[in-house]
């Protein structure tokens, strides 16, 4: 029934870390799957809706590669979010050089975050810091800091601020054609439905494990499913490969594929692919 697909092998072209965002269930393993997929895309003047953009990895791929001309990503999380307004709307070497200036101990990231209610700016700064302190870059309320760390190096082992700067910098470049709306994704993808110039990338919190890595993590999964019927344009939806989720799709006549990948413990999963038509793949 399902085709099991590896993304362990020779289609992993390289897959440059675009997002300043370390990310629980970021999708960069499957980036060569998704170049396939809006390669195969007919049409000009393409948008991508990214309605669950997170650390928006698979928007900012697009453009930076010209796979689709504009992209409008979408995310409720308030922290998440005012890092993209930041840095989409003229932030971002202010973004880039507040993280270069930071001395980062655990009581100064204590502090940063104690002080994300002061500002969009602040709130912004401290979501980056959580994203770099916190186990797995977990964003959750109530996740806690990275203890060891790699190299026993602690709070600091994921805090590259060069790194960081370069990525912020280089979306400064390309934010002409990123949109970024704070808020639900339905609304999003029902406002533009009846749109055939847009492809949609869904990557919704997942059925099992959504409540531990995200704030909003409650998702109607059946309306989301129902939602993605009656969207005109095509789209690409991922899930944990739980029955749930099949049953879902299979209620909708979605194709379903199966891809293998590691997660950040090496740990080999399968996910779920799922679309109107997956003969692409
Ligand atoms: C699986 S993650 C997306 C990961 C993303 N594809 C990436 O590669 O980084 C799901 C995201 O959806 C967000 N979210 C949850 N409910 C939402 C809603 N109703 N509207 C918009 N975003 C939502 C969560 O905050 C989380 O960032």
């Amino acid at each position: 029934m399902f085709q099991k697909l590896d993304t362990q092998n020779s289609d992993q072209t390289r897959v440059p870390q675009r997002s300043p965002f370390r990310y629980a269930g970021g999708k960069t393993w499957l980036i060569p799957k998704i170049r396939q997929w809006l390669r195969h895309q007919g049409g000009t003047d393409k948008e991508m809706i990214e309605p669950f953009a997170g650390s928006g990895i698979v928007s900012l791929t697009a453009v930076c590669e010209n796979l689709v001309d504009r992209a409008t990503m979408v995310e409720k999380d308030e922290g998440v979010a005012a890092v993209w307004q930041i840095i989409l709307n003229g932030g971002a070497v202010w973004l880039a050089d507040a993280i270069m200036r930071f001395q980062l101990t655990p009581e100064t990231a204590k502090r940063a975050i104690d002080r994300a209610d002061e500002s969009l700016e602040s709130l912004a700064f401290a979501t980056i810091i959580k994203n770099r302190v916190n186990r797995g870059g977990i964003l959750a309320d109530g996740a806690s800091f990275i203890k060891n760390g790699e190299n026993g190096k602690g709070i600091t082992s994921r805090w590259y601020p060069a790194t960081l700067k370069k990525r912020i910098l280089t979306i400064d470049q390309i934010k002409h054609k990123i949109h970024f709306i704070q808020g639900d994704a339905f609304e999003v993808c029902e406002k533009n439905a009846c749109r055939n110039n847009v492809v949609y990338f869904i990557d919704p919190p997942y059925i099992k494990s959504g409540q531990r890595l995200y704030r909003y993590s409650d998702i109607d999964h059946k309306a989301l499913f129902d939602l993605a019927n009656r969207l005109q344009g095509d789209f690409l939806m991922t899930y944990d490969n739980v029955t749930e989720a099949q049953a879902l799709a299979s209620r909708c006549k979605f194709e379903t594929k199966l891809i293998a990948m590691k997660n950040t413990h090496h740990a080999r999963k399968t996910e779920l692919i799922i679309g109107k038509d997956l003969t692409w793949l």
